[in-house]
Order: structure tokens, then C-alpha cells, then sequence
């Protein structure tokens, strides 16, 4: 392999894995007993998270973000290492002294941005980004990320083409009128993203779920309307898939893993109206495994899981390993999600990476 490696030498016969202890820069922990439940599942795999703030209410203030991290911190079980890595939702009405205090704080590292009502406990966000200007202005001056959910929710829009079109309409003027305004466009879906974030300088990057690179859109309506497969921004066509999958597995420091795992009661997701999210976090590492052999790049899961986005944020590489070996493990069909079940992704398939770990299934 590319020689950064801890422990990975063939790509097609290894049994096992290790690789510096990854890290995921994107998580919805929610609160409550449903953040305890799911919250293991990351801390077992991940030693940091950068952790969404769409609470509701969401996360808008350094205050509310730390009291959130000790909730996150008091819910770890005994014995567990993890770090929060917290994060702010902008609004317009955040102030660029919460900036400041957001820099100073040591525990805030990032601001997301939902556009108004792009999904889930995103109707609080911002309608017109030009009324946070001094707001980017700050973060560009102090160096702290932006994160977007990249879609417009103009209802004109087809729901397929959103992201592409908001690189258009707002991304590519945002990255000219912002020039050192480090930027992450969150979840990418499309080779539309997946170029213009390869061709951008080096501290414009994006984060790619498991669910992009494992599936396309087909796998919504696989014999019926399968409500676990939607997430949004929604799967899109397999050419899409494929150009997501070249540009984690290709060793662009641009890329690195941030699952979006999301998860939703069953009964929210099963509805009439059911919920955009999808719940990754019991088999996070073990998906990007499958989906980096898939493309016959293992040797380069290490640099996309654990180095690339530790780099963005300059953070510490991790320094203990995670070590995956080669065994066939079915998922569960329904998890505990802190009192009622809900539905992780590919419940009842198998996978075939295992946590290297006596307690794992
Ligand atoms: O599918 C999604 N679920 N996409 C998001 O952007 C939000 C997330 C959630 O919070 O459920
Ligand atoms: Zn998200």
C-alpha cells in the first residue's frame, strides 16, 4: 500500500485490517435515551466525532454546545474514549462574537449550515446566506469550518438535482467570495460535488457517507418503497455512486468519512411522511471496508478514514489502531434506539468485516 499504513500489506488476501483509530466528521447523536443508545456504536469504532447540533431546539450558542458535550461525555459507558467535537447551527441572527467565543472555547470546531427547511430540524436555518456575512467573515478571520448541507429548497428544483444546482447558485460564489474561508460540503452525492471539491484548494473538502458509496437510487424502490434507504440528500444514479466511490478510494486528502448516521425510530421512518436519515453507526467502519474493497482499494480506507480529516480540522492524527479482520457477520434486524426499535442500515444482510473485538457479533 501507499506506505502511511499501520499494518495493511495485500489488498486481496489480508484477514486483518489495522488501521489508525478512524474518526467520523459527521454524526447525529440526538439527546436523551435515544443518544445513549446509539452513541456506543460510534465510541466502539471512532475516537472523535464531529457531532451535528439540529437538536430540537438546535445547538446555537457555545453555551448550549458544551452543556450538550457533557451530556454526550455522561452517557459514555464506562470504560469508553471518545471526543465530541462540537459543532454550531448558524441562523441568522448568530453573532460573530459567538464566533469568537466558539474559537476560544476548545470544543467547538466547526459551524454547519442548513439551508431553511432542507430537512431534518432544519427549519431554523438560513434563507439568505448574505445576511451571515459578518458572521463568514469571522470564521474565514479565525480560521473556523463551515459545513454545509448542500441542496437548495427552491420546490422548483427536482429533488435529485438539488445539490448540483446549489453548487451553482451558492457554492461556487461563496468559494470566490470567501477565499480562505475553510468550507465542507457535507455528504456529497453527486460527481458534480465530487469534482468541484476536487478541484478546489486544499481547505474546501467533503465528507462521503457509506450509504453513497454503498447504493444508488435504485435501492429506494428495490420491490417496493424501502423507507430505511431514504436519506437526503437522496441516493442518486449509479454514475454518481461511482464517481463518489473513485473520489474517497483515490487518496484526494479533499475526502474523508463522515457517515451521517442518523437515526429515526422505526415508526418515524415507516409513516406517511417518514424521516430522512439513516442509521449507519452499528457497522460505520465496516461498510466503508466493503465499499473500499468493492473498488479494490483497501490500502487506501487508512488515509480516507483516519488521516484525511484529521488533517482539515489540524487535529492529531489518532494514535491507537482499530483492527477489522475478515469474517462474514449478519446485522441485526432492529436495534435499541433508547426504548423503541429502530431499523440500522442493512438490517439482516451480511457484512463481511468484523470489529476485531471478542464482544463483537
Ligand atoms: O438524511 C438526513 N438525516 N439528512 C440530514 O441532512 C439530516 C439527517 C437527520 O438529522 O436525520
Ligand atoms: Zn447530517
Amino acid at each position: 500500500m501507499s506506505g502511511s499504513g499501520t499494518g495493511y500489506t495485500s489488498p486481496m488476501h489480508e484477514s486483518r485490517l489495522t488501521l489508525a483509530r478512524p474518526d467520523d466528521w459527521h454524526l447525529h447523536l440526538r439527546d436523551d435515551a435515544l443518544m445513549a443508545a446509539v452513541l456506543p456504536h460510534t465510541a466502539r469504532r471512532f475516537a472523535r466525532a464531529i457531532v451535528m447540533p439540529n437538536l430540537k431546539p438546535p445547538v446555537t450558542t457555545v453555551e448550549q454546545a458544551g452543556a450538550y458535550r457533557q451530556r454526550i461525555l455522561d452517557a459514555l459507558p464506562g470504560g469508553m474514549r471518545f471526543e465530541p467535537l462540537m459543532t454550531l447551527y448558524l441562523t441568522e441572527s448568530t453573532h460573530p462574537d459567538e464566533i469568537a467565543r466558539a474559537c476560544d472555547s476548545g470544543f467547538v470546531h466547526a459551524v454547519k449550515y442548513y439551508p431553511a427547511g432542507a430537512t431534518t430540524n432544519a427549519d431554523s436555518g438560513v434563507r439568505d446566506l448574505r445576511r451571515c456575512h459578518p458572521v463568514l467573515e469571522a470564521m474565514q478571520e479565525r480560521g473556523l469550518p463551515l459545513l454545509m448541507h448542500g441542496e437548495v429548497t427552491d420546490p422548483g428544483v427536482d429533488v435529485f438535482d438539488r445539490e448540483a444546482v446549489f453548487i451553482d447558485r451558492h457554492l461556487t460564489a461563496l468559494r470566490r467570495d470567501y477565499p480562505a474561508l475553510r468550507m465542507v460540503l457535507e455528504h456529497i452525492t453527486t460527481r458534480e460535488a465530487a469534482q468541484f471539491i476536487a478541484e478546489s484548494p486544499s481547505h474546501v473538502g467533503a465528507t462521503i457517507t457509506p450509504q453513497h458509496l454503498l447504493m444508488n437510487r435504485n435501492a429506494i424502490f428495490i420491490g417496493g418503497l424501502r423507507p430505511h434507504h431514504y436519506c437526503l440528500p437522496v441516493l442518486k444514479r449509479e454514475v454518481h455512486r461511482k464517481a463518489l466511490l473513485a473520489a474517497a478510494t483515490g487518496g484526494d486528502p479533499h475526502f474523508f468519512l463522515g457517515t451521517d448516521s442518523a437515526p429515526h425510530p422505526r415508526q418515524a421512518k415507516e409513516s406517511a411522511c417518514g424521516c430522512a436519515g439513516i442509521f449507519s453507526a452499528h457497522a460505520a467502519i465496516e461498510f466503508y471496508a466493503e465499499a473500499f474493497e468493492q473498488a479494490g482499494a483497501l490500502g487506501h480506507l487508512e488515509a480516507f478514514a483516519s488521516h484525511h480529516g484529521a488533517d482539515f480540522y489540524g487535529l492529531p492524527r489518532n494514535r491507537d489502531t482499530l483492527t477489522l479482520k475478515r469474517k462474514t457477520w449478519t446485522v441485526a434486524n432492529e436495534l435499541d434506539f433508547g426504548g423503541v426499535p429502530g431499523v440500522p442500515l442493512h438490517a439482516g444482510k451480511s457484512l463481511t468485516w468484523a470489529l476485531d473485538d471478542a464482544t463483537h457479533p
